[in-house]
């Protein structure tokens, strides 16, 4: 009889279970870990997704809000859970950032994650409260430059999307503001309107209600083109600030040595989930649309998460701009 090579003796049975294992799964509640506050918007796309998945998957998919630390501490929990299929992470652009911008972490924010699929892009807006003393954007850039430290600026920490859309504006403007720190722009956007701080650049899925309800004021959207969602909005670049461009994508995460037939069925789920007529309805009334189905994939979300790694490198060294 022919001898195997003992490698693959020891292959073909992990081999053959993969199909029975993917078919297996789930058996019990998936945790999906925002790392941002309940009430944002990482919460919002998560829990539209967690709704959308769940029906596919035949299971429940649970939302555990992990916030804090610009989102690295709940990063860090999904990196060191079992990598069993049953913690996953939804993140963002931070993803993409944190590498750079913290140099000491519990964690490995590049190796410890294993991509499933990319979610969505989300607008993001330039927003104030209701009662500031400008009504355009350029009125805006006026007031930040006579104003100064004396404007608050809400974001959700070094490494949030609000974070690195404040320091984009700071600098197009060329003055500093007092940057008010949250566990997610979810409690923000209730200051924000309670009028207890001035300023925030947010994702249109936690703004675009507000806007549309007048409950806060909306200078610009820092899209290239306008958002169908908010039509009146004008661009940052139609209201005067022509290089001030930025949006945020999302992505679902497992940690890092979760079987691959399970990535698979989760990723499978994702590209169901974001053809769902009702998270696309509310994806477009939130101003955002879901990614097509070639870029919710474990390769095509890890080439662009590489190569966005890569290109905020550079940017954030220039700046020093480290957390720590
Ligand atoms: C959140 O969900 O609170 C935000 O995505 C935070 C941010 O990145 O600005």
């Amino acid at each position: 009889m022919t001898q195997l090579p003992r490698r693959a003796v020891l292959a073909a049975p992990a081999a053959l279970a993969a199909p029975a294992l993917a078919q297996a799964y789930p058996t019990r509640p998936i945790t999906m870990v925002v790392p941002f506050a309940a009430g944002g918007p990482t919460d919002t796309v998560a829990r539209l997704l967690a709704q959308a998945m769940g029906p596919d998957l035949g299971g429940t998919i649970v939302v555990e809000n992990v916030a804090g630390a610009g989102g690295t501490l709940g990063a860090q929990r999904v990196a060191q859970a079992r990598p069993d299929g049953y913690t996953i992470l939804c993140h963002h652009i931070g993803m993409a950032t944190i590498p750079t911008l913290y140099r000491r972490l519990a964690y490995d924010p590049v190796n410890g994650f294993a991509t499933i699929g990319m979610i969505t892009e989300v607008p993001m807006t330039i927003v104030g409260r209701r009662t500031l003393e400008a009504n355009t954007l350029a009125e805006l850039v006026a007031l930040v430059r006579q104003r100064g430290e004396r404007l608050n600026y809400a974001n959700a920490g070094i490494g949030a999307a609000s974070h690195l859309c404040g320091l984009l504006f700071m600098s197009a403007v060329g003055t500093a503001m007092t940057t008010v720190p949250y566990r997610g722009t979810g409690p923000a956007m209730n200051d924000l309107v309670a009028g207890t701080v001035d300023l925030m650049c947010d994702q249109t899925t936690n703004t675009a209600e507000q806007i549309r309800a007048g409950t806060i004021k909306a200078f610009a959207v820092t899209t290239r083109e306008r958002v169908p969602a908010l039509p009146e909005l004008p661009t940052a670049a139609e209201a005067g600030l022509p290089d001030f461009e930025i949006s945020v994508w999302h992505g679902l995460y497992a940690p890092r040595g979760t079987p691959e037939p399970i990535i698979n069925r989760l990723s499978q789920s994702l590209q169901v989930a974001l053809r769902s007529p009702v998270l696309v309805q509310r994806f477009a009334d939130l101003g955002t649309t879901p990614v097509p189905p070639e870029r919710a994939t474990p390769a095509y979300h890890q080439r662009f998460w590489q190569a966005d790694i890569a290109r905020w490198r550079p940017i954030i060294q220039a700046a020093g701009s480290f957390a720590d």
